[in-house]
């Protein structure tokens, strides 16, 4: 059987990995993780309960229903499409940068990562949660062409936003990713750096899994 690796897809909002990171992970049976949901999970609780959740936070599990195209469960709880309201989304980057949040969750994230055959998604996999990857790839693309997909997949859920609206909102979130204290958004100096603007869902994920193969043959 041939070794297994772990892929780390980072770069800022809407820029497309967890529809090419759930292909690639499709296309070698490898494990899908969403990291992204996870930050927006623990948001929803703070939403929920005020900031004091934070000091509790080994009381909650989050996991994946694989079987249930990934749905996201909060201590059972399908929090899927709740973790995706614009009220999550508007205060996910805020939540993100505290510390006891980011340790808990890059702690979990790491567990995962350990057995390998990952294709993790985020903002850190790279550089913090998983800087052994074998291939890491630093995914960016105009804020204008990630402002029109996410409308689309907005309109699909049945949200109404606007496309300034939209853009607005993805350049402050990258904004506050960038620059906040622990593990910033930053392409790790060995990640590829990979700009979708001007390609297909279909191109990208081929070049993925291009390199991806290159790394199994020679793992
Ligand atoms: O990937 P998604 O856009 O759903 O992520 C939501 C937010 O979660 C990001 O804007 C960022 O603030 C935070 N995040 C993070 N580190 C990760 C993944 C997401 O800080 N590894």
């Amino acid at each position: 059987m041939k070794n297994k690796i772990n892929i780390a897809i980072d770069g800022p909002a809407a820029a497309g990995k967890s529809t090419i990171s759930k292909r690639v992970a499709e296309q070698l049976s490898y494990i899908y993780i969403d990291t992204g949901a996870m930050y927006r999970a623990i948001t929803l609780l703070y939403i929920e309960n005020g900031k004091d959740i934070i000091n509790n936070l080994s009381d909650f599990e989050i996991t994946f229903k694989r079987e249930d195209s990934n749905r996201v469960l909060l201590n059972n709880r399908d929090v899927t499409d709740e973790i995706r309201s614009q009220d999550v989304t508007g205060k996910v980057s805020e939540v993100s940068s505290f510390e006891a949040v980011r340790s808990y969750l890059v702690e979990m994230q790491q567990k995962i990562g350990i057995e390998k055959g990952v294709v993790m998604d985020g903002r850190d996999i790279g550089t913090t949660v998983l800087p052994d990857a074998e291939l890491k790839i630093f995914m960016q693309a105009s804020p204008r062409v990630r402002a029109e997909r996410r409308l689309l997949e907005e309109k699909e859920r049945g949200n109404a936003i606007d496309l300034d609206q939209l853009t607005s909102q993805i350049i402050r979130r990258d904004e506050l990713d960038m620059n906040r204290e622990i593990s910033p958004l930053v392409q790790a100096d060995d990640a590829v750096l990979l700009d979708t603007t001007e390609l297909s869902i279909e191109e990208v994920e081929e070049h993925i899994l291009h390199l991806a193969q290159q790394k199994i043959g020679v793992e």
